[in-house]
């Protein structure tokens, strides 16, 4: 597969692709991810708005893939719903245009699990089968792959070939212990007289539990609702990026560049993908 890599993030389906195939072209209109995704990969994406790429410069890539993660704040449970009337969607609305007129062999798309059923969902499908290719909407979490992570995401894999779904694996989620550091941060524990107030309706979970909340962008910022914190003997803490980035499947040797805010690292990760789930996306190109 000669893939391109939309809205790439940090990397994600770069990380999840393996020895399938190569990332011929990467675009990302952000710094800190364009700067996460060169330390790590090597390759430096390009820094541009996807709505205004002309399909003359994506068709010269080669790519035949397209592996893509578009803003999922129009379908979020938490976001405002307008799908294709948002504008951060004005990118996946001229891709689809590209696509009509230029659509790739095969293409993944990631995002939540209220994507399904959205106007976005019915465009991609109507361009899927005018183009005569096949589709499937898959539904899976971390949780049912061996990871403690709630993580429900939509792929939505089409293909010029036919396409069967792939029996998920039913592994008992190891414990978050398996996927601490070594060494603790401790400037990451909750100070008992500032954060205190927000104790309440945190979800807290323990070394031993063999679950975590779905991290969200924002868990450097917010607490209730955006990811689970760690309970230990000394307090209540929030995870470090790095054991984020284990609980997603990122490979060990995963970097920030080292001037990025934490609160930049959280966002990065929260915006990412559950690497071992898009691996079995990608297993049924
Ligand atoms: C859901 S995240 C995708 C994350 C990626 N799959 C990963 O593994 O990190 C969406 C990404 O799209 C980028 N983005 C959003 N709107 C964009 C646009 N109009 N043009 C280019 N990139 C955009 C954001 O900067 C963000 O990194």
């Amino acid at each position: 597969m000669r893939v391109l890599e939309l809205f790439s993030g940090l990397g994600g389906w770069r990380c999840a692709l393996g020895d399938r195939g190569g990332v011929v072209a990467a675009y990302d209109v952000s710094e800190a991810a364009n700067a996460t995704y060169a330390l790590n990969h090597g390759e430096v994406p390009e820094a541009r708005e996807l709505a205004t790429v002309p399909l003359a410069e994506l068709a010269a890539t080669g790519a035949d893939t397209w592996l893509m993660s578009p803003p999922c704040q129009p379908f979020c449970r938490m976001g405002n719903h307008q799908g294709l009337e948002d504008r951060r969607s004005l990118a996946f609305l001229h891709l689809m245009e590209v696509f009509r007129q230029a659509a790739p062999d095969r293409l993944v798309l990631e995002n939540v699990v209220g994507f399904l059923g959205s106007d976005a969902h019915a465009l991609l499908s109507e361009r899927v089968r005018t183009h005569g290719m096949h589709q499937l909407d898959l539904q899976a979490c971390p949780s049912r792959f061996g990871w403690p992570n709630q993580r429900p995401r939509v792929f939505l894999v089409a293909s010029r070939k036919p396409l069967k779904a792939l029996p998920q694996p039913r592994l008992p989620p190891r414990p978050i212990a398996e996927f601490l550091d070594d060494l603790e941060d401790e400037t990451l524990y909750l100070r008992a007289s500032k954060d205190a107030r927000h104790h309440q309706g945190l979800d807290l979970v323990e070394a031993g539990d063999c679950r975590s909340a779905c991290f969200i962008g924002g868990y450097g910022r917010r607490f209730v609702g955006s990811g689970s914190f760690l309970k230990t003997e000394r307090g209540v803490r929030r995870f470090s990026p790095s054991e984020v980035a284990r609980l997603l499947g990122l490979p060990e040797a995963f970097r920030f560049p080292e001037a990025l805010s934490l609160e930049a690292r959280y966002r990065l990760l929260g915006n990412s993908l559950s690497i071992p789930v898009a691996a079995w996306a990608l297993d049924h190109l």
